[in-house]
């Protein structure tokens, strides 16, 4: 049973497939930190029952057909399976495994330093680099931001989330102790709030509001607003210049879901204003990455920090990740079952 892995998964993972003694484990022979060949993957993707991709692989009809009949399963190792077309691998009737849950706190610890570094370091650090910090001096306004945490009882503090699911949630957690005291959400237009959760939500952090509101309102009324929605067509550049223009002079943006949805070049152009609005962002995704140079608009701002695509990057989640797209691959060959598959 030839299984193709697109990446080295790490010993963990790798045991629990080589613990199945009936598989025949092809895995890129490349460098670690290239994407596997689309060549190699096509040659050597026939014939095989199972494939595990990246985020960086594209699942599409050309894959899944130099596969062949034989293939019964796709487990991408990641929460966000925007590179797999789900018609194609739901009309061959082949199973989809993905990464969700595994990852959520390590990626709403990012959205908060992503937060914290867009308000108080923004050109701080690559001036420091550069050795130019004996230029600034220290001065009663300089590198100055706005405070993420309330500083007295009266304040009040909006959070925003495109996007209200676990991350979302995970993160208004770690930001309650800041002072966080309105949360407003947008998600998908067609589906009602769930009044339900909403309201336990509300309790439990002991928010003055939580409530789902339309972009617009989003926008306009967000402190600090983090883009925590899926990919895709339905929310490409969901954040543009509209979208900006409505935002605090204040306010801080950050987006760790994927690049597609934040317009890179409207955002450049509001942050590089003469009074810039918001007042900065924090990216762990760009649209296009990893061509991402240092001649990208977003790259030059000086308001705008960006990691490159971290958000998961720690041991601990990397190897669950990594396990968990192995378990989803023997669960579905050997009828064992699938910790977390996409409904098709
Ligand atoms: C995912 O899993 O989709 C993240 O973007 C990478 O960890």
């Amino acid at each position: 049973m030839k299984v193709v892995v697109c990446r080295n998964l790490g010993e963990d993972a790798v045991g629990i497939l080589k613990a199945k003694k009936e598989l025949d484990l092809v895995v890129w022979p490349g460098p670690d930190d290239k994407a596997a060949d689309r060549r190699w993957l096509l040659e050597n993707v026939e014939g095989a029952v199972g494939v595990i991709v990246m985020l960086t692989d594209k699942v599409d009809d050309e894959l899944l057909d130099a596969a062949g009949p034989s293939l019964r399963v796709v487990s991408t190792m990641s929460v966000g399976y925007e590179h797999v077309d789900l018609k194609a691998v739901g009309r061959r009737g082949l199973k989809l495994g993905y990464t969700p849950d595994v990852l959520t706190e390590a990626v709403a610890d990012l959205c908060i330093m992503l937060a914290l570094m867009a308000s108080r370091v923004n050109n701080g650090v690559s001036i420091v680099q550069a050795g130019t910090w004996r230029d600034y001096s220290w001065k009663p306004f300089g590198f100055c931001g706005p405070q993420l945490s309330t500083t007295s009882p009266s304040q009040t503090r909006t959070a925003g989330f495109l996007g209200f699911g676990r991350i979302a949630q995970a993160t208004l957690r770690r930001l309650v102790p800041f002072g966080i005291t309105h949360v407003l959400y947008s998600g998908n237009p067609g589906s009602p709030p769930d009044s339900e959760r909403d309201a336990a939500l509300q309790t439990q952090h002991n928010l003055r509001e939580l409530r789902k509101v339309d972009l617009k309102e989003l926008a306009r009324e967000s402190d600090v607003l983090f883009v925590l929605a899926p990919g895709g067509p339905s929310t490409y550049h969901v954040v543009n210049e509209e979208f900006l223009r409505e935002m605090k002079e204040t306010a801080v943006l950050v987006n760790a879901s994927r690049g597609t949805l934040v317009d890179s070049e409207a955002l450049a152009e509001a942050l590089g204003r003469e009074r810039p609005r918001p007042f900065g962002a924090g990216l762990d995704v760009v649209e296009g990455e990893p061509n991402v140079g240092a001649e990208h608009p977003l790259v030059k701002e000086p308001r705008c920090v960006i990691v490159p695509h971290v958000a998961s990057a720690t041991f601990e989640t990397r190897t669950a990740m990594a396990t968990r797209a192995a378990y989803n691959l023997v669960g579905a060959l050997f009828d064992e079952p699938m910790p977390s598959s996409v409904d098709l």
